[in-house]
């Protein structure tokens, strides 16, 4: 783990440009209004955030007026029951769905009604996406697991003219997550755990400014699930790195720094 990513390091040094104060409640204007510091800023919220699902006839309200702010260099974890809408909340946070209504700002700007070339743009370079079912491809060894970012952000030939270096990154990260001996191993060849920290690896090969983890530990035994955790909080505490992980188990949740209960639709 001494190894440093050097996208997360500069993705680090970059940090204070843009977070920023935000509309919305009196309650949250006081803090950003002042000189808060950096690692008080709000990097991440949603205001009034409402999501429903429609199924035939029937509309599933899920998202029901939800506000949140998230902290610049925080670990925050939002814990609920199943159904509650901890993924919804987590898609629509990384832009990888629409609310119905509300907003969602990143760095003091919206980013719910961008143009969808422009969000995807945003979501490849600031959003680290960490799934419960990691979400590999499975004919591709964990090093082209983990450049396949690269490869879609870059196009073919930008790729290409990079690759040494993109490389040398991709390894540098498979190594800091403990894989550096499984760089060949297609994710069949791998375990839960070292799946995992195959798209931990993935999601930070941009440079996030924010990690999305859904239940990252949910398919794992405790043990793995340590391993993962630990490397979330490493990430954070040493990398400064914003994360934000949902999951129904209080004792993961008590990993973070700070809990929030999403209940009928709402945080509390
Ligand atoms: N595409 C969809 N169409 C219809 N209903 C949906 C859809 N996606 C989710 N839902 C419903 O919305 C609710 C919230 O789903 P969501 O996946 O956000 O819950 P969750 O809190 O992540 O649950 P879990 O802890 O089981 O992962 C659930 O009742 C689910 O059945
Ligand atoms: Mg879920």
């Amino acid at each position: 783990m001494s190894n440093v990513s050097s996208a997360v390091r500069q993705q680090q040094q970059s940090k204070s440009q843009q977070a920023g104060s935000l509309p919305g409640h009196a309650h949250d204007a006081a803090p950003d209004a002042v000189q808060a510091p950096e690692s008080q800023r709000t990097i991440l919220a949603a205001r009034d955030v409402r999501k429903n699902y429609r199924k035939g006839q029937n509309i599933i309200p899920v998202l029901r007026g939800l506000d949140v702010d998230i902290r610049e260099g925080e670990f925050i974890s939002i814990i609920g029951q199943s159904g509650c809408g901890k993924s919804t909340l987590l898609h629509l946070l990384g832009t990888l769905d629409h609310p119905d209504a509300g907003e969602i700002y990143f760095g003091g700007e919206r980013i719910d009604n961008i143009a969808s070339k422009q969000r995807d743009k945003l979501r490849n370079e600031t959003f680290g996406l960490v799934f419960q079912f990691y979400h590999l491809l499975p004919e591709l060894a964990a090093l082209g697991n983990v450049l396949l970012p690269l490869l879609i952000g870059h196009g073919f030939f930008g790729y290409l003219s990079n690759r040494q270096t993109f490389r040398r990154r991709a390894v540098e990260l498979l190594s800091m997550v403990g894989l550096g001996h499984r760089l060949n191993h297609k994710p069949r060849e791998l375990s839960g755990g070292e799946m995992q920290r195959t798209a931990i690896a993935r999601a930070l090969i941009n440079g996030p400014r924010v990690l999305l983890a859904d239940e990252p530990t949910g398919n794992l035994d405790r043990e793995a699930g340590r391993e993962i955790l630990d490397i979330l909080r490493n990430l954070n505490a040493n990398k400064n790195l914003t994360i934000v992980m949902v999951t129904h188990d209080e004792g993961i949740a008590a990993e973070a720094d700070r809990t929030v209960r999403l209940i009928e639709g709402r945080l509390e």
